[in-house]
């Protein structure tokens, strides 16, 4: 079935409970009782992998055809900053849910899933958590944060990056942990408050640790796999509730992919039990050729090469990419091209056309 198909199918489904969730995009926190009734399974038919991408609240509001073109291929959204700490707290004693509440009632209103990034990461933080001073503080604060989050869409996200990045970009161990205030305040059992905390609040939700550069071959990627694995396996042998792990999967063009390397990290997850999922996909081409047509292969070839990797070990719970379309993706914040051409991440041109790496994911969707 074609993917406009399947969203047309998603949009009825998701039509018939539209009409008692269009009120909340005007309501406040007391609104919330119209995320209570759980969706249908939104996204697509079982036999695909449903496909996603990370969506901006502003440019949801201001771009129709932006929109549209969501609605038209996503099964599955993420909110690319609305559900992080900058945007949820800026100050201690505040919650300001509206932009992430936006994406939440466009993505019912749809049809489409909606999956919830991120709980304890280091970035995005606001500057008031430098203040956080105390173990005891750190604990309270995260906690709550996560009780209050998770709490209100619980039901309506039913998966959630409790764990973002966390490890160290040379990590030598379990122990190679990211710095952050949780982890100087609290140390390596931020992890396991973060995720008791989420499971508590909502026992029915999928909890994902996101990590990325684990899919390259040399050293630092070797490294950090085994790192990975190690931490994986002592959260699962204390018993700390965990279900899934995120392959972040920014894809850097001028690197290899290390198809042994990733696939025997991906046989260790599946035999601790845990589920994958590519939460963030994008294909940075900073160093690859100005040529459209040629780059655009290029593209695709990396993130074809990832994903045969991938499915010949797995079946991912979803393909999501970190952006739907060239026109906004954050890639040129950290690498912009030298020629001064704007970069080509993502499935779906600057002008919303598809692109050879739609084709590819597509084609992954369908092979499992
Ligand atoms: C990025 C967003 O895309 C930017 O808009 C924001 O300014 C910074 O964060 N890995 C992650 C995402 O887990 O949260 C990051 O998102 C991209 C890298």
């Amino acid at each position: 079935m074609s993917i406009e198909a399947q969203s047309r199918r998603g949009f009825l489904a998701g039509a018939a409970s539209a009409a008692a969730l269009t009120a909340f995009g005007t309501g406040g926190v007391s609104a919330v009782s119209a995320f209570a009734t759980p969706s249908k399974r939104l996204v697509g038919p079982e036999n695909l992998i449903p496909y996603g991408a990370a969506v901006r609240s502003d440019a949801l509001a201001a771009d129709p055809s932006y929109r549209d073109a969501v609605i038209a291929n996503c099964q599955m959204v993420v909110p690319e900053s609305e559900l992080k700490w900058l945007e949820l707290r800026p100050t201690r004693d505040e919650y300001r849910f509206a932009k992430a509440d936006a994406i939440i009632d466009f993505a019912r209103q749809n049809g489409i899933e909606v999956r919830g990034h991120t709980l304890a990461w280091y970035g995005a933080l606001p500057p008031w958590t430098e203040e956080i001073a105390t173990r005891t503080d750190a604990e309270r604060e995260l906690t709550d944060h996560i009780e209050t989050v998770v709490s209100r869409y619980k039901g309506v996200i039913p998966s959630w990056d409790v764990i973002n990045e966390p490890l160290v970009d040379w990590a030598e161990s379990a122990a190679s942990l990211r710095p952050s205030i949780w982890a100087r305040r609290l140390g390596p059992d931020y992890l396991r408050i973060a995720l008791e905390t989420a499971a508590a609040v909502d026992p029915d939700a999928q909890l994902v640790i996101n990590e990325y550069d684990v899919e390259f071959a040399g050293p630092r990627f070797a490294a950090r796999r085994k790192a990975l694995v190690e931490l994986l396996r002592s959260l699962r042998d204390r018993g700390v509730p965990l279900h899934a792990v995120g392959l972040q999967a920014h894809l850097f063009a001028d690197r290899t992919i290390d198809r042994d390397g990733l696939q025997a990290l991906l046989a260790e997850i599946k035999a601790l039990k845990l589920d994958v999922w590519v939460t963030e996909l994008d294909v940075i081409d900073y160093e690859l050729p100005g040529k459209i047509g040629e780059r655009d292969a290029l593209v695709a070839g990396v993130a074809s090469r990832f994903l045969d990797a991938v499915c010949e070990v797995v079946r991912p719970k979803a393909i999501l990419t970190w952006g739907l379309s060239d026109r906004y993706t954050w890639v040129p914040i950290y690498f912009k091209r030298r020629d001064g051409m704007p970069n080509r991440p993502l499935p779906l041109d600057a002008e919303l056309k598809r692109k050879p790496l739609f084709d590819v994911i597509e084609e992954f969707r369908h092979k499992v």
